[in-house]
């Protein structure tokens, strides 16, 4: 193996940057030359490549984003394309690559590597929603994003005695409002996984009330609950005589100079890509289980299922009563 490649893809995640410096940087140590990819699957149909240089990489590892910019291409999914995608990987001499996103990128991986080109995948999502891996590259920073504004929502909330309600991303998975209302001891966390109906909610908020006329409220709400976070806060409001207000953090959760822990995850998880296809692997999806990387392979990989541990759920069973 002479030439690899490195592509970013899915939303972008903070800490893309450091796997991508780790790639470049571990693969030139191997005497490899790497070839940067632009736009996510979408540049390999456009050739989109760009040789890299160990200065290709300096000074992103503090930056967000991904300076390879990326794409969602659902087109990716059929065999024509998948074949342009290698016939270019061939012109250039690209013999494999590393890929960096969320599920969907994953099952591009696996094509690819099925059809000869040895993809290893990383995951890189704010969402943490990849169950072969404890935590994905991003969620750390955006969990502390949202922290930061939860603090913040906190002061006007509680000067008021009000409820408010924070929106946060997750896409189905609800790892950064569980962790994010833990860190920011919210009042009540709504997930995918523990989602009390409204009335449960509204008669919890009039208990709180109840005792302490000027308290306040935070709920930490995952996204794709309700049709209208804000519909919701006027029932709130309407049955719990809390002066309710919602706020959907949105894209301030994406952005942002990478956490310590997203940089060193990035970092180790990219030098890990490489070794893995210097030993020839392809198709396999890189994790940290505890300290300790893993790798898994991707079709077992897709069909792992995130499992809360039973110590979180009584977390929020405590915090909720
Ligand atoms: O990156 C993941 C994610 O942020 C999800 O939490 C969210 O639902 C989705 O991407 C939004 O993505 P976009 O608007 O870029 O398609």
């Amino acid at each position: 193996m002479k030439r690899i490649g490195i592509l970013t893809s899915g939303g972008d995640a903070p800490g893309m940057n450091a796997a991508i410096r780790a790639v470049v940087r571990a693969g030139l140590s191997y005497g490899l030359e790497v070839y940067g990819i632009y736009n996510g699957y979408r540049g390999l149909i456009e050739e989109d490549f760009v040789a890299m240089n160990r200065h290709s990489v300096s000074d992103i590892v503090a930056r967000g984003g991904t300076i390879l910019r990326t794409a969602r291409l659902p087109e990716f999914k059929e065999l024509s394309v998948q074949q342009k995608a290698i016939a270019n990987l061939k012109k250039h001499g690209i013999e494999a690559l590393v890929v960096i996103g969320g599920d969907g990128t994953y099952r591009g991986a696996l094509d690819l590597t099925n059809q000869g080109v040895n993809c290893i995948a990383l995951p890189g999502t704010i969402d943490n929603d990849v169950a072969s891996t404890d935590f994905t590259i991003g969620f750390d920073t955006a969990l502390n994003t949202i922290i930061d504004a939860v603090d913040k929502i906190r002061d006007t909330t509680e000067s008021h005695s009000r409820c408010s309600i924070v929106e946060v991303m997750g896409n189905h998975c609800g790892d950064l409002a569980l962790y994010a209302g833990i860190a920011s001891g919210a009042e009540i966390i709504i997930t995918p996984e523990i989602h009390p109906d409204d009335q449960e909610v509204i008669d919890y908020l009039k208990k709180l009330r109840a005792q302490d006329a000027d308290r306040r409220a935070i709920m930490v709400v995952s996204e794709k609950l309700y049709p209208s976070i804000h519909d919701f806060a006027k029932k709130i409001e309407e049955n719990t005589g809390f002066v309710t207000r919602a706020t959907v953090l949105g894209y301030i959760q994406r952005g942002g100079a990478p956490s310590a822990n997203d940089r060193i995850l990035g970092g180790r998880m990219g030098a890990y890509a490489v070794d893995l296809l210097m030993e020839g692997k392809g198709g396999e999806a890189v994790g940290i289980r505890g300290t300790t990387l893993v790798a898994t392979p991707i079709p077992e990989a897709l069909k792992m299922k995130k499992v809360w541990d039973e110590s979180i759920r009584n977390v929020v069973h405590q915090i909720n009563n």
